[in-house]
């Protein structure tokens, strides 16, 4: 089924794709990466890996999806319908609806610590243990967000959100939200940033975050950037083949992957220089501290409390955070929103409870699996990380490796020079280089991540 469904405007178009490539990877996951592995070198290298493999990914999926105009399995069909090709979209989808599971947990606890930072909760308490007392958060994050039912209850708020907006269909759901929550997101992020950069010793901060250490770059170390721009900007999921589906023809892709990546990447760097300054003039040292989890749960709640302002600061940072983990769980719940549409040809509000209400009991299950009282572990660990691995490591770069072999090498040699130049009416001296590195060096550098990652399992 073919459909005629549009994002409205340009800017509509841009702010809902840099809405689902902005997320929690920008916050938590790229900061450390890069702080881990030789500062402004990484930068160096995950530069490298943007434009070897996240543009042209990124562009195959957009052609793919709006020649195909379905979802990530029926563009498959569309553009060759005698073929087996769809199970290649089978993937993506499958990986879309497992992370959707636990990435709504995520979600549901920075909306949890945004109450938490405006109620107040999450400070009381804090004088009568003195201020820098490390295991005071630490045991926060573990009440709130680990244990009891609290974190189920904040991803339960996080799903209904998700279907108000879902419910209200592309245009006015998920365009019209983009539309106010991106530019919000720069907004709170630039505040942020003028601060931490005029905190004393800041520069001592953004020294330790972008100091070039060349000898730091082995394999692990690029392997680690491709992964990391594979989950950042959203490839092989089969969210951007879904929401090019909504593109008008008149798209120019080029021109959009290119925003879209260099957006995601300034808000990646942005928040690299918002934490370190931070970090360093307030006096917390170790990398632990910086990673993952801990350096938005526990470390910056550390260093609002030392700050003028603290609820307010801290209100601000989880609403930064709630915004960019919101505009991402929409945009994993449209892959199966638009395939149950389209497929099943039911309504699409249908299609919304077909697809959100089971969150209700999938996402229970992965935070109950991390409450520490042993339920619910597959392959050792919790079924909230088993999920993660499993999708991540093996599932994404099959699905992202499947769509380069199809648009490079599967569909006709002219299909991606066509998509690129909306069927010749303008010209582009990209188009040689992509399908270049589609065909050949994309294919390449998945194969190395999946191996990378499988080597580390
Ligand atoms: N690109 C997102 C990020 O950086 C990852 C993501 C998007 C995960 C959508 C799930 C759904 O966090």
């Amino acid at each position: 089924m073919s459909k005629d469904t549009t994002f409205s405007s340009k800017f509509g178009l841009i702010a809902a794709t840099v809405g689902s490539a902005v997320g929690l990877g920008n916050v938590w996951r790229f900061p450390s990466l890069a702080q881990e592995n030789g500062g402004g070198a990484f930068l160096l290298v995950y530069i490298g890996c943007i434009f070897l493999l996240g543009i042209p990914v990124m562009l195959a999926e957009f052609s793919l999806g709006r020649a195909g105009r379905s979802d990530s399995v029926g563009s498959f069909k569309n553009l060759t319908p005698n073929k087996k090709w769809w199970i290649a979209g089978c993937f993506g989808l499958l990986a879309s609806y497992l992370i959707l599971a636990f990435y709504m947990v995520v979600a549901g606890w920075t909306i949890e610590y945004l109450w938490q930072s405006v109620s107040g909760g999450l400070y009381s308490g804090i004088g009568a243990i003195g201020s820098g007392e490390s295991t005071f958060f630490n045991d926060k994050m573990k009440e709130l967000i680990l244990n009891g039912t609290s974190p189920i209850f904040w991803t339960y708020v996080m799903i209904i959100i998700n279907l108000a907006i879902l419910l209200k269909g592309v245009k006015k759901g998920i365009e019209k939200i983009s539309n106010i929550l991106m530019p919000l997101l720069f907004v709170i992020l630039l505040v942020f940033c003028g601060v931490s950069l005029s905190l004393p010793n800041a520069q001592e901060g953004v020294k330790f975050f972008l100091t070039p250490d060349f000898d730091k770059i082995d394999s692990n170390v690029i392997v680690a950037a491709l992964g990391q721009a594979f989950f950042s900007l959203s490839l092989g999921m089969g969210i951007l083949v879904t929401y090019s589906s909504y593109f008008p023809k008149s798209t120019k892709m080029v021109r959009t992957s290119i925003t879209v990546t260099i957006l995601d990447f300034s808000v990646s760097v942005l928040m690299g220089l918002i934490i370190f300054p931070a970090v360093i003039s307030f006096g917390i040292n170790g990398s632990e501290n910086v990673a993952g989890m801990t350096l938005v749960f526990v470390t910056l709640p550390e260093i609002f409390a030392q700050m003028a302002g603290t609820q307010w600061w801290s209100a601000l940072f989880f609403l930064l955070l709630g915004v960019a983990a919101l505009t991402s769980t929409i945009s994993i719940a449209e892959v199966s929103i638009a395939f149950v549409h389209d497929r099943f040809k039911v309504s699409r509000k249908k299609a919304c409870y077909i697809v959100l209400l089971p969150m209700f009991l999938f996402s229970a299950l992965c935070s109950v699996s991390l409450s520490g009282t042993g339920w619910l572990q597959v392959a050792g660990m919790p079924l909230f990380d088993a999920l993660d691995k499993f999708t991540s490591n093996m599932i994404l770069p099959m699905s992202a490796f499947l769509i380069c072999i199809y648009v490079g090498w599967v569909l006709p040699k002219n299909f991606l020079k066509n998509e690129l130049t909306n069927q010749g009416t303008f010209r582009s001296i990209a188009t040689p280089a992509v399908l270049f590195l589609i065909k050949y060096v994309c294919p390449v550098l998945i194969a190395m991540i999946f191996l990378g990652n499988f080597i580390k399992i």
